[in-house]
């Protein structure tokens, strides 16, 4: 049975689809099977990847409205291998309203996940900015949540609702979700700043914030132009340097949890 996480935090621009990417990337390299599923309206995770929007067919939106359909028909091949897409479209905005009144509205995603979850060893959800029904969807699917979180002076704005949200999603929903981590990203090592972003998340989190932290880095921003992860654009670039440990060390916290 494979692993799902979201990747969430309800700002937006805090390096959630960055994340998603080169996670699912590196855990592809390493030889896993690996799904991301975009459920932003914005399709970040699609371009990202080197998915046209305009050219695809079906998207998640088909499969969550219709819960009979063969979730196999929406999974694309990516240009990585051991790496596939669940694409989103712009028709996904739309899916806020349209699912307010379907039966078992806040479940579509699990539906989905439930179905391919034997198939692949991780399944990563890049979730929109926002709380809405897609983000429930989310966060009602999956084993467990990764919190980017951005190196600024606003770092923990916000979140106190973040951790509310998911302890909602518990209560009522998901009686099994947990944190997974708190990734820090977008630190700048010349900035006080960031430095005290740090130590501030720390004292937050504790245990639950990774030691790798994400580099500010512009290759991490140039290579989705590319349609490909950090670790084909540019494989020696401090990003790629940065993803490829905070892997190792995601795999090792998998690992340690499994053996308690
Ligand atoms: N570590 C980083 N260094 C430099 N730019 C980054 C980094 N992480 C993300 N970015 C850029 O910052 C912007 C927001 O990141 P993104 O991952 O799209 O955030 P979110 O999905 O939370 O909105 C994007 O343009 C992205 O390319
Ligand atoms: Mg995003």
């Amino acid at each position: 049975m494979g692993k799902s996480i979201a990747i969430f935090n309800q700002k937006g621009g805090v390096g959630k689809t960055t994340t998603n990417i080169n996670l699912a990337a590196c855990l592809a390299y390493k030889g896993k099977k690996v799904l991301m599923i975009d459920i932003d309206p914005q399709g970040n995770t699609t371009s990202g990847i080197g998915i046209r929007k305009r050219k695809l067919k079906l998207t998640l939106y088909d499969a969550l409205i219709d819960s009979s359909m063969d979730v196999n028909k929406v999974i694309l091949p990516t240009n990585t291998e051991n790496l596939f897409l669940i694409p989103a479209s712009v028709d996904l905005a739309g899916a806020e309203v349209e699912l307010a009144n379907l039966e078992g509205r806040e479940r579509k995603l699990k539906r989905i996940i439930d179905e391919v979850k034997d198939q692949y060893d991780y399944i990563l959800v890049d979730c929109p900015p926002s709380l809405g029904i897609l983000t429930l969807n989310s966060l009602t699917a999956v084993d467990s949540v990764l919190i980017p979180i951005q190196c600024e002076f606003y770092a923990l704005e916000g979140v106190s609702q973040l951790i509310s949200t998911i302890e909602m999603v518990k209560k009522r929903l998901n009686p099994d979700l947990y944190i997974d981590g708190v990734i820090l990203s977008m630190f700048d090592g010349r900035t006080n700043l960031s430095q005290a972003v740090v130590e501030d998340v720390r004292a937050f989190f504790g245990q639950a914030m990774y030691n790798t932290i994400i580099p500010r880095n512009v290759r991490l921003a140039e290579a989705p132009s590319y349609g490909v992860p950090i670790i084909t654009y540019d494989p020696s670039a401090p990003g790629a340097k940065a993803y490829r440990e905070f892997t190792k060390e995601f795999l090792a916290r998998e690992k340690s949890r499994k053996g308690k």
